[in-house]
């Protein structure tokens, strides 16, 4: 079987299928479910400085091809992240395989937990991963994505801080994500971790309110896939920077419609919510794909649709 292992700046990957943030949970609590071995790696679900309860509910609502989402990044915050969720980790999934998923309200708050998850793990984990794209929240995640001097303040600061591999994780619904993803590169980032997830709304007609506590969502799943295909495009003309692409991928065939577009790998999202063995799925069909094609390895099919 062919290799299947991808580079992404100093970071390499067993396989280039990635369980996405906030849909993996943790990686060991699929692990009844899916051969944890099989991903790529998996984006920790994102942690932050304090406990957040996250938005009141409902926050998940079934849409035509999709989830509407408000989950507002809840999770127990640093001190239980380090001292309980990291140990489950480190026991469930190889070193190559973590990526843990930093949010932060500021620079500094970023910084100090990136350095601190370095300090504490830098050993044992692959990457970090700065969620800069989370529209749920009030402040700070989203922001980054919006501002591209932000972005670029906030990626050099972190690049400054540590050592381990950087991937920024950015939400391209804004009308100058190509100049941010230009910033993110400027500032230094190993890898850009695209997701497209406008907001949208969905009315419940029995109770006559929006079905979300926090009335909007950002929408997920195959609705914004067709988006998200045309963002890697532009991205992969924009930037050198190698890029992760999620959103709607439900199928190998969608994974690789992002390849050729442009992305070195993929995050499964919400598809594991139907089928938590969603990104072995996909896997498998990549693999079965390329051994079919006898000839291309697999970086040959990064951006190949652009033609050469
Ligand atoms: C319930 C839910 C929770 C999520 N939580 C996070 C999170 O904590 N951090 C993050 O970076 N992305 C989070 N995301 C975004 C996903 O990682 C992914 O980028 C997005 O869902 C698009 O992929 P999909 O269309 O395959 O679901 C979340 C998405 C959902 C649906």
């Amino acid at each position: 079987m062919k290799s299947l292992e991808v580079r992404l700046g100093r970071l390499t990957l067993r396989n280039p299928v990635l369980g996405a943030s906030g849909c993996t949970g943790h990686g060991y609590e699929l692990a009844a479910y899916t051969d944890l071995s099989r991903f790529g790696a998996v984006s920790l679900k994102t942690f932050t400085a304090e406990p957040r309860a996250g938005n009141r509910p409902q926050r998940i609502a079934e849409v035509p091809s999709g989830v509407l989402n408000s989950i507002g990044l809840q999770n127990p915050g640093r001190d239980v992240f380090f001292a309980q969720v990291m140990p489950r980790v480190l026991a469930a999934l190889d070193r190559d395989q973590i990526i843990v998923s930093v949010g932060g309200n500021t620079v500094e708050e970023y910084v100090s937990l990136c350095r601190e998850t370095e300090d504490r793990f830098g050993g044992q984990i692959a990457a970090l991963e700065l969620n800069a794209a989370c529209p749920n929240v009030a402040h700070g995640a989203g922001w980054f994505s919006r501002d591209p001097e932000a972005a670029h303040d906030l990626v050099k600061s972190v690049r400054a801080a540590v050592s381990l591999p950087v991937i920024v994780k950015f939400n391209t619904n804004y009308e100058n994500y190509l100049e941010t993803a230009a910033a993110i590169e400027a500032g230094g980032a190993d890898a850009l971790y695209t997701t497209n997830t406008p907001l949208g709304m969905k009315i419940d007609w029995r109770t006559r309110r929006p079905a979300i506590g926090n009335e909007r969502g950002p929408v997920c799943g195959p609705a914004i896939r067709p988006i998200g295909v045309l963002r890697t495009w532009d991205l992969y003309r924009r930037v050198k920077l190698p890029i992760i692409a999620s959103g709607g991928i439900c199928t190998w065939e969608d994974a690789l419609e992002y390849i050729l577009a442009g992305a070195s790998a993929v995050g499964v999202g919400s598809a594991q919510f139907v089928n938590p063995n969603a990104a072995d799925t996909v896997l498998s069909g990549l693999e079965a794909y390329l051994d079919a094609q006898g000839g291309p390895c697999w970086s040959a099919l990064i951006g190949a649709a652009h033609g050469s």
